[in-house]
């Protein structure tokens, strides 16, 4: 644990390239930032808002900012110790097996488990964070770029311990957070770690390989980006962009179709097939049919295999929002992040059981998954993705479920699900009992493209999506939809941005990602992709109901180059935890040179992705 040090000034060429990015925004004459005034409070939301802190202008620097009147903790950096053991982390002596012990790179997902199991505390827990990738060029002494192909075996190790999950125990003293080092809780999961494969697709012939022959025993997870949690205390991790880590050809396969809707061979980062077999698609092309899964992880037994839920379906999974429905059973609402990929929901058969958590250990492999048809008329159809009904048969190639859900995406676009503009994470709110869609961007959609739940061609910015179920009823056939908000900038009249009308010059986004709603069911945004137009990713939060609604309030910038994602408050609403992925890609950055050293600020440490912890100095709810 550390507290953030002062920021360093930036050196002269990196001054060069923040006002370069400045620039770029302003050539496209689209949303050059307007000058905010520090600690901006807007007039016109005296009294609308329920939220009471003074917003962060947008901006772009080499540290963080967060609304006054609230401390910020650096709570666990990438290479940080885990497990009991764990190796001091050394920059110039990293290894696969200390960084198998140690905080893993760019955490996204964030849930917090309480402790003891089935309490409400807001001091003691689990923190379980996703890793979702390795950025070689700010990991590694000496590199200058991110080199594909010329690394040593040695740090492709180091690479592949440095994804997936980890789940360390915590508690709040006197104000700060603190890692409970020697706990039996602390686990790290890796791309190497065993995992089952569960539900319809277990055993199946397209999900076995040499080292597997049965389809039941996968290696590791990969691209874990947001995630979400069981009604039962377990935790979902999404893998999303696993199509980045295997090479070769996938067109000489006999799954090529599959492998190239799934983004295959662009192997542009990590060149792992070189030194592992099932990473080649040309020598195991069922390898990649192993992963975009939603996989499940008990944090509160450390000895139980993660499993690979089949059931939910094969995408670039974001979030799992999980809600546990009025009649017992569980639905897990899903987005495949992708430009005109789809919004899924999994309706569990059985009914959840309360009284022991191992028991619903399994209920998310039998059930019915549906793809979503946004209606003009802002409908919702849900569409089940149930072999041998409609399409989905063997005149189109599909044999059985488990070829349903393998091919998910296919399946989907078969049945007329509505192509979106890559649909992000996926809340639900406990409070309202409605779920929001964040749309990240879709800049490819033409106008002949445009549809009513993706109103604007060229979609820069995204937008936010709320869905109404029918009746409260979350296994409902049918929905309602709405608009949030159009994100971009509002006083830019070429975005279409909407917005309430007292959205302040520090309150409008861009790219909503990841979503959290507090214990008043407010609803906080992260960003990604807000550096394109000149300023920082970060936090912003909004009411939903009631006069405030879409009146989005800027609380906490990103470094230069980070990516604000997971963010989760503890039951009370007293501690906001947030992940700050990859600090410092600003695109030219490196490890020789990087645009930040946040948060160390030390010469010679790289910027290091880190979960931080924001909590107000009064103690009180944040927002
Ligand atoms: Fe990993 Fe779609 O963000
Ligand atoms: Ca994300
Ligand atoms: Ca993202």
């Amino acid at each position: 644990m550390t507290q953030a040090k002062p920021p360093q000034k930036p050196t002269a060429s990196r001054r060069a390239v923040i006002a370069a990015g400045l620039g770029a925004a302003g050539a496209g004459a689209l949303n050059l930032p307007r000058e905010a005034p520090a600690q901006e409070k807007t007039p016109a939301d005296a009294g609308t808002s329920s939220l009471t802190f003074s917003e962060v202008p947008h901006g772009l620097d080499n540290t963080h900012a967060v609304a006054p009147g609230h401390n910020l903790q650096i709570l666990l950096r990438w290479g940080d110790a885990i497990v009991d053991g764990a190796p001091a982390w050394n920059v110039a002596a990293q290894s696969g097996a200390a960084q198998a012990l140690q905080f893993g790179y760019d955490n996204d997902f964030i849930a917090f488990k309480p402790l003891p199991e089935g309490s409400n505390s807001s001091t003691h827990g689990l923190l379980c964070v996703n890793h979702e990738s390795a950025r070689n060029q700010l990991m590694f002494p000496g590199f200058t770029s991110r080199k594909v192909n010329d690394q040593t075996k040695e740090l492709m190790d180091v690479e592949m311990a440095a994804h997936g999950h980890t789940i360390v125990e915590v508690e709040l003293k006197d104000g700060l957070w603190a890692v409970v080092a020697k706990s039996g809780y602390n686990r790290r999961i890796t791309a190497s770690t065993e995992m089952d494969i569960a539900g319809p697709a277990m055993g199946h012939a397209r999900m076995m390989t040499r080292d597997d022959p049965k389809g039941v025993l996968a290696l590791g997870t990969l691209g874990n980006c947001a995630g979400g949690e069981t009604p039962w205390g377990t935790v979902l991790t999404g893998e999303e962009n696993f199509h980045y880590y295997f090479g070769g050809d996938p067109r000489s396969t006999k799954e090529a179709a599959n492998h190239l809707l799934y983004g295959l061979g662009n192997d542009l980062f990590h060149g792992w097939h070189l030194h592992y077999a099932r990473f080649s698609v040309a020598q195991e092309p069922h390898e990649p049919n192993r992963f975009g899964w939603v996989v499940e992880i008990d944090p509160y037994d450390p000895k139980a295999r993660p499993a690979k839920r089949t059931a939910l379906g094969r995408l670039k999974h974001e979030g799992a929002g999980c809600v546990l429905n009025a009649d017992g059973r569980v639905v897990v609402y899903l987005g495949d992040d992708e430009y005109f990929q789809h919004v899924y929901k999994f309706v569990s058969r059985g009914t959840v059981d309360r009284s022991d958590r191992k028991r619903n250990w399994g209920l998310l492999d039998d059930g019915t998954l549906f793809a979503a048809r946004f209606n003009d008329d802002q409908s919702v159809t849900w569409l089940p993705l149930v072999w041998g009904t409609g399409p989905l048969t063997a005149a189109n190639g599909f044999a059985n479920q488990a070829d349903v859900l393998i091919d998910t995406r296919r399946a989907a676009a078969l049945l007329g699900a509505t192509a979106m503009d890559r649909p992000e994470d996926i809340e639900v709110n406990r409070v309202t009992n409605t779920v929001f869609v964040a749309l990240t961007k879709n800049a490819r959609r033409g106008d002949e493209k445009v549809d009513a739940a993706n109103p604007r061609a060229k979609n820069r910015w995204g937008h936010i999506m709320e869905m109404v179920p029918a009746d409260g009823d979350h296994a409902a056939a049918t929905a309602r939809w709405q608009i949030l908000l159009l994100a971009g900038d509002p006083a830019e009249p070429g975005t279409k941005a909407q917005y309430h009308s007292g959205v302040s010059a520090a309150g409008w986004l861009t790219n909503p990602d990841n979503f959290t709603v507090d214990p008043k069911g407010r609803v906080w945004i992260s960003t990604d992709g807000s550096n394109d137009f000149g300023f920082a990713d970060g936090l912003w939060a909004t009411d939903v109901v009631g006069q405030g609604r879409a009146l989005t309030k800027a609380f906490f910038r990103c470094p230069i180059g980070g990516e604000l994602t997971g963010p989760t408050f503890t039951p009370d609403g007293t501690t906001l935890f947030c992940s700050v992925q990859h600090p410092g890609d600003d695109g030219k950055s490196n490890f020789v040179d990087p645009v930040t050293r946040w948060p160390d600020f030390k010469e010679g440490v790289p910027p290091r992705p880190s979960l931080i912890a924001i909590r107000a100095q009064d103690g009180k709810p944040i927002g």
